[in-house]
């Protein structure tokens, strides 16, 4: 197994499926331009037969689908039933949740258990703003289904100083009523936002959301498991929620993720921009594509940095 001296393997995978979105958040598309694919983006089979060689060369336990949005590429599908056969201890996916409702048969087909729907606020407004795209009713329907099928929901939220403060405690109630954890997203400075004043401006730390929610609620740090980017805390007799604190907490030093992107590129670190081209190893016999693809991991393990820097690739790109 490929470790590094700070006990960093790769346990994660992280695939995503495309690059095209039926949104364009305004933290991750800089121009509010929706729907573009990568160049060249591999199929489905490409994707799960580098799925399957990378999980023979690691070992990884876990497996999420992104994009860009999942939803929105028809490879979902066959990407989605390949990944339920193999040998995980789990499957997820992240989504905006505009296509749950019209994916709901490939869904439960797949026995998915759980997934994350990116939610930023229950303001009508305030979602065309931010989204810039799709309908918020379709997507509180979509959750609601999804819980009547007993799939177990997370929702994230990215809090911003200026554009959705306000939804901070409305998310939360919405979430503790449902029986669904909240995971606030630290604002990271990816893409546009790397160089640029708007990351200052929206910027909402864990201390000013720990704050925030203190107005209304009480609640206790609790312990996280070595590998979970999420620093946990317990609203006594009411549910838990999480903040992703990539600024105020970094998760580097136990960080065990691997991202696969739609165009054939591996990824060891988000905060670094180096990859490396493993498309063409679908072409290769095995026994020559599983040594190259060995010196791949371990270089791309090489990558992983010690605190979140922030990076100029596009979230849309590596699917965050
Ligand atoms: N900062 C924080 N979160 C982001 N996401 C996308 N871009 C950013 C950013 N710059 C979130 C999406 C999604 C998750 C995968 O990452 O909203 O929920």
């Amino acid at each position: 197994m490929i470790v590094d001296k700070l006990g960093r393997r790769f346990n994660n995978l992280r695939v995503s499926l495309t690059a095209a979105c039926n949104y364009a958040c305004t933290y991750c598309v800089p121009n509010g331009k929706r729907l573009m694919k990568a160049q060249n983006e591999l199929s489905a089979p490409a994707l799960l037969k580098l799925t399957e060689l990378i999980q023979e060369a690691t070992g990884f336990e876990k497996l999420r689908m992104t994009g860009g949005d999942p939803l929105v590429t028809p490879k979902f599908e066959a990407f989605l039933l390949g990944v339920a056969k193999l040998p995980l201890e789990d499957f997820s996916l992240t989504t905006n949740g505009q296509l749950l409702l019209a994916k709901e048969d490939v869904l439960r087909a797949s026995g998915i258990k759980r997934l994350n729907v990116s939610l930023d606020t229950l303001n009508p407004l305030r979602f065309k703003q931010i989204a810039r795209g799709g309908d918020l009713e379709t997507v509180l329907a979509g959750i609601e289904r999804m819980l009547a099928l007993g799939i177990k929901i997370k929702i994230n939220m990215v809090p911003m100083r200026q554009s959705n403060r306000q939804d901070i405690l409305p998310l939360l109630d919405y979430c503790l009523e449902r029986d669904v954890e909240l995971r606030f997203i630290e604002l990271m400075r990816m893409g546009h936002l790397k160089a640029d004043s708007t990351y200052q401006n929206e910027f909402f730390s864990m201390q000013q959301l720990l704050d925030e929610i203190a107005s209304k609620y009480t609640f206790e740090r609790t312990d996280a498991p070595f590998d979970s980017t999420a620093v946990r805390f317990n609203i006594p007799d009411a549910g838990t929620f999480g903040i992703i604190a990539n600024e105020s907490e970094p998760f580097c030093t136990s960080c065990t993720r691997l991202r696969l992107s739609s165009d054939g590129y591996l990824y060891g670190c988000l905060s670094n921009a180096a990859r490396t081209y493993v498309g063409d190893l679908v072409d290769e016999p095995k026994h020559r594509a599983l040594p190259r693809l060995q010196k791949i991991l371990l270089s791309a393990l090489g990558d992983k940095q010690l605190a979140f820097q922030g990076e100029t690739t596009v979230m849309k790109f590596i699917g965050g």
